[in-house]
C-alpha cells in the first residue's frame, strides 16, 4: 500500500506520455513552447510501463493517460493494451482533446479502455477556434460520436472563460446530457503559460446560470475526487472543479508522472524527482523507492486560494496533464 507523508492512500496515478500537443488552448499553452522536450527524452512506452507495474504492485488502482495530447503518441492502444492486461480491473481512461479520436476510439475500445473525458469548451466553431486556436469543432464532435458508437465511457470537461465561452454553460450541460455524458466543468486555474488576463468563472457563477433552468441538488463527491457533484430532478449528473478550495486537498490520493520521467506530488509544486535513470536500468526497486520518497514529500494542499488572486503556477499544464 501506498501512504504519504500525511497519512492518505495514494491509488490513483496520472501519466503523461508526451507534452506536445496539436492545440494551444489560451488556458494552458497559447504560444507554442519555445522548444519542445527532444523526442529522445520522452520515456518509451516500455519504460513507462516498468514504472506502472511498480505502481500497480504497489496499490495503484486507477490510472489515467494524459498529454499534452496523448493521442499524439504513436500508438497509443497497444500501450493501453500492455497496461490492461497486466491486471484486470485497473480503472483506466485517457483525457484528450479528442482531435485524433475518430480515427483511433474502436482500436482503444478494442485495446481494454473504457473510459475517456475529452475537452470541449463551445459549441460554436468561432469560440472552440478562438480557445484552441485552431478550427477544432467538428472533428472533436465526430470523435465524441465514434467514442459513443464504440462503446466508451465519455465526461466532457469545460473551462468556462469569462467573455469567451460563459455563455454556453448551459448549452454544453444540454448538448451531453442528450448525449448520456457527463460534464466537468473546471475552474480556470491561473498558471504562467495562459494567455494573460484570462478570467474564470467561479463555481457559484457556473451554479447560478444552471439553476435559472434546472432544480439541482449537490450530492456526496465520489471519493477522492475533486469534482463537486450534482444532481438534476431527472438524476443527470454534472460537476465542478474548483481548485481553489481545498476541500479536495485533504483525501487525495494521485500522483503525477510526466513524459519525461519526472515524478510530481502535487500539481502545483515543484517538488519532484526522475524516476528515468532506474527505469531504463530496469531498476524495479530503484523505482519503487523514488516513489516513496516523492510521497513522504508530498504536500498538505495545492497553491491555488481564493483569497490570494496572485498566486499562480508556473508548471504547465500540458506537461502534467491537468
Ligand atoms: N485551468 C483549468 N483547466 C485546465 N485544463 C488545462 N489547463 C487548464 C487550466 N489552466 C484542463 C482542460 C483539459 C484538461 C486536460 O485540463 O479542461 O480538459
Ligand atoms: Fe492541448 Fe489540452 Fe493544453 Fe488544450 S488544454 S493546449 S488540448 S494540452
Amino acid at each position: 500500500m501506498l501512504i504519504d507523508g500525511h497519512g492518505r492512500k495514494v491509488t490513483y496515478l496520472r501519466v503523461s506520455v508526451t507534452e506536445r500537443c496539436n492545440f494551444r488552448c489560451q488556458y494552458c499553452m497559447p504560444e507554442k513552447p519555445f522548444s519542445w522536450v527532444p523526442r529522445e527524452n520522452l520515456l518509451s512506452f516500455e519504460e513507462l510501463f516498468l514504472f506502472i507495474k511498480v505502481g500497480i504492485d504497489e496499490g495503484i488502482t486507477k490510472i489515467r493517460i494524459t498529454g499534452g495530447e496523448p493521442l499524439l503518441r504513436k500508438d497509443l492502444p497497444s500501450f493501453i493494451k500492455m497496461i490492461n492486461d497486466y491486471k484486470s480491473g485497473l480503472d483506466l481512461a485517457i483525457t484528450t482533446n479528442g482531435f485524433l479520436l475518430e480515427e483511433v476510439a474502436a482500436d482503444l475500445k478494442e485495446a481494454g479502455l473504457k473510459r475517456l473525458n475529452i475537452s470541449l469548451d463551445s459549441l460554436k466553431e468561432e469560440v472552440a477556434a478562438k480557445i484552441a486556436q485552431k478550427d477544432v469543432l467538428k472533428k472533436v464532435q465526430r470523435g465524441i460520436d465514434k467514442a459513443l458508437e464504440v462503446g466508451l465511457g465519455v465526461k466532457i470537461n469545460n473551462v468556462p472563460l469569462k467573455g469567451i465561452n460563459d455563455v454556453e454553460v448551459l448549452d454544453i450541460l444540454e448538448y451531453a446530457k442528450s448525449k448520456g455524458m457527463s460534464v466537468r466543468y473546471i475552474e480556470y486555474m491561473e498558471n504562467s503559460h495562459a494567455k494573460d488576463k484570462l478570467q474564470g468563472m467561479k463555481a457559484e457563477e457556473i451554479k447560478e446560470i444552471i439553476a435559472k433552468k434546472y432544480n439541482f441538488k449537490e450530492i456526496p463527491r465520489e471519493s477522492s475526487s475533486p469534482a463537486a457533484l450534482f444532481e438534476l430532478e431527472d438524476g443527470y449528473r454534472f460537476g465542478i472543479i474548483d481548485p481553489h478550495k481545498h476541500d479536495f486537498c485533504e483525501d487525495c490520493n494521485r500522483i503525477r508522472l510526466t513524459a519525461e520521467g519526472m515524478l510530481i506530488p502535487c500539481l502545483c509544486f515543484e517538488e519532484a524527482m526522475s524516476i528515468k535513470d532506474a527505469v531504463q536500468k530496469g531498476d524495479i526497486k530503484g523505482a519503487s523507492e523514488v516513489l516513496k520518497e516523492v510521497l513522504k514529500n508530498k504536500p498538505e494542499k495545492n497553491k491555488w486560494s481564493n483569497d490570494n488572486q496572485n498566486e499562480t503556477s508556473n508548471r504547465a499544464f500540458y506537461e502534467t496533464g491537468g
